[in-house]
């Protein structure tokens, strides 16, 4: 069963660019990026598009189809009318370089911005046993690929590219959660995170929750539990009076 399918993809450059319509023919257990693949076969061999695994787990195939950030190996065809015309955009909070690939290095300076993990100094190996409970609770965090579509439908930057120097963005603050959240780590995530990452930017609305394709709950459980434990630290009395005792 095929029938032909009427997309719009965007072609252009960091000059600028516009959507252009194409008919390609849709085989039954498709994905939109098996049609980008036809199209690139058949109609326009210079289209530039990035992927890797084409199975969900490399996060490079990043796009927007009609207007909502996904995975385009994982946008099954079926979930669109026959008649329906599918656009293709690439992520919109990021620089274009060609097409539907953009230049993501924002995530990576900002990854580079959170200190890694910083277990006690004179720990030897095998001299401390995790609790099941803390190895769970980080094990959703590292299901992350880094597909960045969190990043990029968090409208604190994909609306106001001014943010992007103050805000790391939900990937980033999830990391920074799933570090402070690590019994053995030393290092001060709280206030690094409300004073250099931009936190407080932060107003929960879960959209990055809703795109992830791992289906993290990003909004749930780290960047709420953070900003909980952000207050503690400021705010609770016996916490603060803790913290200068400590320092005496
Ligand atoms: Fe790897 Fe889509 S090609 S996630």
């Amino acid at each position: 069963m095929s029938y032909d399918g009427r997309f719009r993809v965007w072609r252009g450059d960091a000059d600028g660019g516009d959507l252009a319509d194409f008919t390609v023919e849709v085989n039954e257990g498709e994905v939109v990026l098996d049609i980008i693949h036809r199209l690139q076969a058949t109609q326009a061999p210079d289209l530039a598009v990035r992927w890797n695994c084409k199975a969900g787990k490399c996060g490079s195939c990043s796009a927007e189809i009609n207007g909502r950030p996904r995975l385009m190996c994982m946008t099954r065809m079926s979930t669109f009318e026959e008649g329906e015309t599918v656009t293709v955009t690439p992520l919109r909070a990021f620089p274009v370089i060609r097409d539907l690939v953009t230049d993501v290095s924002f995530n990576y300076e900002k990854a580079r911005a959170v200190p890694a993990f910083a277990p006690p100094a004179d720990l030897a190996p095998g001299d401390y046993r995790m609790q099941q409970v803390d190895v769970e609770r980080s094990q959703e965090f590292r299901k992350c690929i880094e597909c960045f579509l969190c990043q990029d439908v968090c409208h604190v930057i994909r609306d106001h590219e001014d943010n992007k120097q103050a805000y790391a963005g939900p990937r980033f603050l999830m990391r920074i959660a799933e570090l402070d959240m690590h019994p053995l780590d030393q290092a001060d995530r709280r206030q690094a995170a409300q004073h250099e990452h931009g936190l407080g930017l932060c107003n929960i609305t879960k959209c990055c929750t809703e795109v992830c394709p791992e289906h993290i709950k990003i909004t749930d459980n780290a960047l709420i539990p953070l900003k909980e434990r952000v207050v503690d630290h400021s705010y609770d009395p016996l916490v603060w009076l803790g913290s200068k005792i400590r320092r005496r």
